[in-house]
Parts: structure tokens; sequence; C-alpha cells
């Protein structure tokens, strides 16, 4: 029986053992079943390129209510038509599954939307990372003339018309509605986006029957190709930038003319070494946010498999393989109250 919650006991006394095997395993079923604790690898899996999601701790319920209501107000883009949550659907796995998303006036973006979801235990925000939280991240869409075309001072007119607002924000933070606050509020809903529990978490902390047979080879495909050299840690992405086409050339082979969003974190930090490279997404929720890719060029989860084993790692990778690693990659989805889960098969 390994122990599988953060409460270790310490030193095992043998007296104690009996005691402490049966704490043992209320804690192993309290990590199991609890939505909000925290899975520790078992000591078989302390070692995997993936460790167990966490969440974000502490939080304000508060806030989080309050960047709740906001992240679905319309009022924060310029003419009232689309919020944060038209871009970012909560229900469907963060994204709005289009290859760009429309912003005010209908307006086509120039970059593929990612999930909402997690985004906390990224090490920068978007593509490029040029947001270096998620407190800066928000103005971002905000400000954008392709997303909300709005300012701060122009939503503070509009919500300082809600009285029902204005209740719900002085109890939290004082005096008239700040820019700062209102950032504040929606940043701490963001970092209560996480998906806990999911199948692979489980089998990490020690359910060896939390997932199938093929998801286990699926896995097994996945780090002997070597795609965890990249995608990994909690979020299995987010934590390192990476140039897209390594082995091959993907932007010459697209098809297509390279670009400024092709150019990537070399936007940021106009270094030569930075051209098409990209923070690398999560994979956690992967199954629910076609199309893929920064240029959302991609429509299906087989093409990006493929086309990651081509180009980043200059292999071929067979239609069964990617079944199996697609296998793998369905037992990422964890849960969250806002996401609905798509039928399982
Ligand atoms: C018009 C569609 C649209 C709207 C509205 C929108 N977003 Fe986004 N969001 C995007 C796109 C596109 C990106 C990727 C931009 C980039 O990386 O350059 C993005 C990126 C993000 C990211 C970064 C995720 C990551 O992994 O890097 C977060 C977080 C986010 N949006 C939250 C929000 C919040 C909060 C709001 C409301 C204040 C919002 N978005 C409104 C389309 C939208
Ligand atoms: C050298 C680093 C690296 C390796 C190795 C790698 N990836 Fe990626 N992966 C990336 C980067 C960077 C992106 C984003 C590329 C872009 O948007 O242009 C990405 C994107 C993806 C996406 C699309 C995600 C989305 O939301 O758009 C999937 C799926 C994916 N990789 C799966 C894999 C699989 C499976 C493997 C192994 C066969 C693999 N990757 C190997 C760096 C890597």
């Amino acid at each position: 029986m390994h122990l599988v919650y953060k409460h270790q006991p310490g030193k095992q006394h043998l007296e104690l053992s009996v005691l402490l095997f049966s704490i043992s395993l209320l804690t192993f079923s309290t990590a199991v079943f609890a939505s909000h604790t925290r899975l520790i690898p078992s000591e078989a899996l302390s070692n995997e390129p993936i460790q167990p999601l966490y969440s974000h701790e502490p939080l304000d319920p508060k806030k989080i209510k309050l960047g709740r209501s906001l992240f679905f107000n319309p009022r924060l883009s310029r003419d009232n038509s689309i919020s944060c949550a038209s871009c970012h659907h909560l229900k469907k796995g963060g994204t709005d599954n289009q290859r760009f998303s429309t912003g005010v006036g209908r307006v086509t973006g120039k970059i593929n939307a990612p999930t909402v979801y997690n985004t906390h235990l990224n090490l920068a925000q978007f593509w490029d990372g040029r947001a270096h939280n998620l407190t800066e991240q928000v103005s971002g869409p905000v400000e954008n003339p392709l997303e909300m075309a709005s300012s701060w001072p122009e939503i503070i007119q509009k919500l300082s018309l809600d009285n029902n607002f204005i209740r719900q924000y002085q109890s939290i933070y004082n005096g008239e509605l700040k820019a700062r606050n209102l950032i504040n509020s929606i940043a701490e809903f963001e970092k209560s986006l996480t998906t806990l529990n999911a199948p692979f978490d489980r089998y990490l902390a020690s359910d060896n029957k939390a997932i199938s047979q093929q998801a286990k080879k699926g896995y097994a495909i996945f780090k002997s190709y070597g795609c965890s050299a990249c995608h990994q840690g909690a979020n299995i992405g987010g934590n390192m930038y990476q140039k897209m086409g390594i082995m091959a050339d993907y932007f010459s082979e697209r098809g297509t003319a390279i670009t400024e969003t092709d150019l990537g974190r070399y936007n940021v930090t106009k270094d030569e070494y930075d051209k098409y490279t990209f923070k690398v997404p999560s994979l956690r929720l992967a199954v629910l946010t076609a199309p893929y890719f920064h240029d959302g060029s991609v429509k299906t989860l087989e093409s990006a498999i493929n086309k990651m084993a081509h180009y980043q790692l200059g292999r071929e990778i067979s239609s069964a393989e990617v079944q199996l690693v697609i296998a793998f990659l369905k037992t990422l989805v964890g849960k969250h109250k806002e996401l609905t889960l798509p039928a399982t098969e």
C-alpha cells in the first residue's frame, strides 16, 4: 500500500504500523475521491516525466466568484458583444474549437486560442510567453483590437452603472472600481481552473486500474519516442519554449506564407535563436481542443501527433501507435465543475 496523500507520516514505528496502515487506507481514499486534494505519485512512479496536477492554493472564493462574473461579462468588450467565455468555452475544454477566434466586429484573430484550464502552471502566458503571469495576461484580450477592443476606463464606466456588481466588488475591495482589482479577480478565477483527478493522475498515485492497458502502452510510446522531452511536468507542457520544426522545416512544408505570429517568441525577445519557438502547449486537454498548433492548421489529433513525430523527432509513427497515444491522452482529462466531460466510449 503506497501513501498517496501529502500528509505522509514520517518514520514508522513497528508498534504503530497497524494504525499507520489504516491511516494510509483513509488518506488513499481521500486522495482519490476528493477533488481538491493533491495526488502524490506512488514511489514507483515518482520519477516519471509527468506528474499529477495540483491546484493553486490558497484562493479566495469571493474573488473567484467576482472574477467568474467578469469572465462571462460581455461589457468587457467595446460593443458588449463578447466575453472571455466567447473564445474560451469552459464547458468544452476552454477553447472555441476554431482555427482563429472571432473578436469584436467579427474580425478574425491571427493565432489559435489555447485553453484557459490549468494555465496557472505555465511558465508564462500566450504562445510566445509575452505575459509573465495571469495578472499581466488579462489586459491582453481586453485591449487587443482583434479581440475585445476595449479599455479599462471604458469598462469601469459601464460597470459603475451596475449596483449589484459594485456591491459584490465592495465586499472584497475598498473604494471605487479599479482596473487592478478587476484584473486581480479575473486572475483569481483563472487560477481556480484546474482539472484535477484525471485517470492518469490516479494511476500515478498507484491506482493501477485507473487507466486501460491501451493507455499504458500509449504512455510508453509517448516516452520512448521522446514526446515527454518537451511535453512534461504536471501540465504535460507549458514549462519550456521549443522551436516548431526541429528535425524538418514545418513552415516551408506547411504551404502557406510565414506570418508574424509564426515567429513566436522572437516577437518578444528579438533574438534570432527564438524564431519559430513557442511555449510547448499543455496536452492535459488536448483531446478536447482541436484544431491544433499555434496556427490552428491541423484539424485532428491523429494528424497533430504524426506531425510532431515527423517535425520534432524526425520519426514516422504508425497509425496503430498514434491510436495508443490518443488512448493515453484521453486519460489526462481531469475534472472541474465548469467542464462537461465527453461521454466515454
Ligand atoms: C476573441 C477571442 C478571445 C477573447 C474574447 C479572449 N481570448 Fe484569451 N486567448 C485568445 C487567443 C487567440 C489567445 C492566444 C493569443 C496568443 O498566444 O498570442 C488567448 C490566450 C489566452 C490565455 C493564455 C493561455 C496560455 O496557455 O498561454 C489566457 C489565460 C486567456 N486567453 C484568458 C482570457 C481571458 C481572461 C479573457 C477575458 C478577459 C480572454 N482570454 C478573452 C482568444 C480570446
Ligand atoms: C522538441 C519539443 C517537442 C517534442 C519532442 C514534441 N512536441 Fe508536441 N509540441 C511542441 C511544440 C513547440 C508545440 C506547438 C507547435 C505549434 O503550435 O506550432 C507542440 C504541439 C503539440 C500538440 C498540439 C497541441 C495544441 O494544443 O495545439 C500535440 C497534440 C503534441 N504536440 C503532441 C506531441 C506528441 C504526441 C509528441 C511525440 C510524438 C510530441 N508532441 C513531441 C514541442 C514538442
